[in-house]
């Protein structure tokens, strides 16, 4: 994958630039969203709906500024509004929460989390998983985590094959630019393992979809953020349409694995029918996925299989890889913390029960939360209203289909939910507190209440491993020894792969 670059968000993304792009194709589209919009406005019953920060031109409203400078914009309007007011981003109206309201908003089945998401990045409309019920966090949540304690050693065997085979021995040091791709691998073939067994993963076509599915669908979305500018509904029928034609589309990927699945599939179906009780269950995600859809559908349907597949990896290859670069990064530059991470890593050994010892890093725990709390995301968790109208505490009302954000900057500067200095890095901040992987109102990282990530414990420990592995092998460091800022586009933080030297521990 080596011009698989990650870039996790539109990089450049000038807001005049586009202006000089937009052709009367354009202009038309335009003025058919204004129209529909105002129809649609002038309709709608009257709500107390949040402040809507008021704007100087239609139609762009505060996009410009959020583009320019998202956190600036979002400080003023919280200093001026306070904890609940609505943006004009993208021809769309988003309401933005901090705080008490934001919990309201995780905590009521009134909001839908997933719909939140599909709005944001159309992912079922993509891989055509829409058409079946149910969905894979639920399927993980109910059925896969409880089995997948057993699995963690097997995990750990291939993140330190990984490890050794993509970084290697170090004996000189070595400087590596590109640990983005890496952590992608690493934990592409961490999660393969997992998702599809051990014989199965050790496949390269199958490897290469896990790593490259996510990947492709930010590059995709990335090259359609003018569409996006324009209406996200444009952008969404561009990436459908990009999917449908182009090389990379969720249809090969589901052929490919329909046909590396098929003959297991077969043959443990067969096993199952002819030994019952005597056969041994094989802990793995396909086992699960096999079984569910004998359940839902009296047979072996490939393709929701398949569209559970892709919609699993999306969701867990890329946060967690992207989690792991990220914690590296600061791990590599902030030598402040290397003597006690190393320590509480001696009482480590390979091969010892891994489920046993994660527990005891409590120091690894707290900074790898920490380096995800400082990410540097603003806007997060997008939730999508699915009641006629919700009405919050404060008596604010929002109509059906309203996209509400959490406004992380007053999250992530509260003093009394983290302790002092809440936008300093201290690493070590958490320990004796509340783990990574437990949400609560202090740790938001996986979400709250019935939105909360199935899949946190899985993704956290994955860090934890591949972090506790690095840190016994090699000393890492940043070519200044210092940890650079990423720069925030669009609100979401741009994590960047930082030239790192790996060298051999004595
Ligand atoms: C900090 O968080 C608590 C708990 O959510 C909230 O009640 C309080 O208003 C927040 N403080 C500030 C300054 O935002
Ligand atoms: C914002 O929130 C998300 C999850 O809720 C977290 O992962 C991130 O690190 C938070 N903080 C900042 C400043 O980005
Ligand atoms: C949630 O939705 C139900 C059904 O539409 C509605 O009766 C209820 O008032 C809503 N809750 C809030 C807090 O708006």
């Amino acid at each position: 994958m080596s011009n698989e670059r990650i870039v996790f968000e539109p990089a450049d993304l000038a807001g005049c630039a586009t202006w000089q792009l937009i052709s009367p194709e354009v202009f038309v589209l335009c003025l058919g969203a204004f129209i529909a919009v105002f129809v649609y406005w002038s309709r709608r019953p009257k709500l107390n709906e949040p402040p809507l920060v008021p704007y100087k031109y239609p139609l762009i409203g505060h996009t410009l500024e959020y583009l320019r400078d998202s956190e600036g914009l979002l400080k003023r309007c919280h200093e001026q509004y306070g904890d609940m007011f609505s943006l004009y981003l993208f021809r769309e109206v988003y309401t933005i929460a901090s705080n008490d309201l934001a919990y309201e908003m995780f905590r009521s089945t009134n909001f839908s989390f997933k719909e939140g998401l599909e709005r944001m990045f159309p992912l079922g409309d993509i891989i055509g998983s829409k058409a079946y019920p149910g969905n894979a966090a639920v399927l993980l949540k109910d059925r896969f985590y409880k089995h997948v304690d057993d699995c963690y050693s097997r995990i750990y065997r291939e993140l330190q094959h990984n490890i050794d085979q993509l970084i290697g021995d170090c004996e000189e040091p070595k400087l590596i630019n590109n640990f983005d791709e890496i952590s992608m691998t690493i934990i592409a073939r961490a999660m393969a393992n997992l998702f599809v067994g051990e014989e199965l993963c050790k496949d390269d076509e199958i490897v290469k979809v896990f790593a490259t599915f996510a990947t492709t669908l930010i590059r995709v979305r990335k090259l359609s953020s003018i569409a996006y500018l324009i209406h996200p509904r444009l952008q969404t029928e561009y990436i459908k349409l990009v999917f449908k034609y182009g090389d990379n589309s969720p249809q090969k990927h589901k052929d490919l694995l329909t046909k590396k699945l098929k003959p297991i599939f077969e043959k443990r179906y067969q096993d199952m029918q002819q030994f019952g009780n005597e056969w041994k269950r094989p802990d793995d995600l396909i086992q699960l996925l096999l079984e569910y859809s004998i359940d839902m559908f009296g047979k072996i349907h490939y393709d929701c299989i398949a569209c559970r597949m892709l919609t699993l990896i999306w969701a867990s290859i890329h946060t967690t890889s992207a989690n792991l670069l990220n914690t590296l990064n600061d791990y590599a530059g902030r030598s402040e913390y290397w003597n006690d991470l190393r320590k509480e890593q001696e009482v480590i050994t390979d091969g010892l029960d891994f489920d046993l010892t994660m527990d005891r890093m409590e120091k690894l725990d707290s900074f790898v939360k920490e380096s995800n709390r400082l990410m540097g995301h603003i806007l997060m968790l997008p939730h999508c209203a699915t009641c006629p109208s919700f009405t919050f505490s404060n008596g604010y009302q929002v109509p059906k289909g309203r996209l509400v954000l959490m406004n992380n900057l007053t999250y992530m500067s509260n003093s009394s939910l983290h302790g002092d200095n809440p936008e300093t890095f201290s690493g070590f901040r958490h320990v004796s507190k509340s783990p990574f992987a437990r949400v609560g109102r202090d740790s938001m990282a996986f979400g709250l209440g019935k939105h909360a990530c199935p899949g946190r414990w899985l993704a956290s420990r994955n860090i934890k491993m591949a972090m506790s592995i690095l840190i016994r092998k090699y000393e890492i460091s940043t070519l200044d020894g210092k940890r650079p800022k990423y720069p925030i586009k669009r609100g979401i933080s741009v994590l960047g792969p930082l030239p790192l030297t790996f060298k051999k521990r004595k």
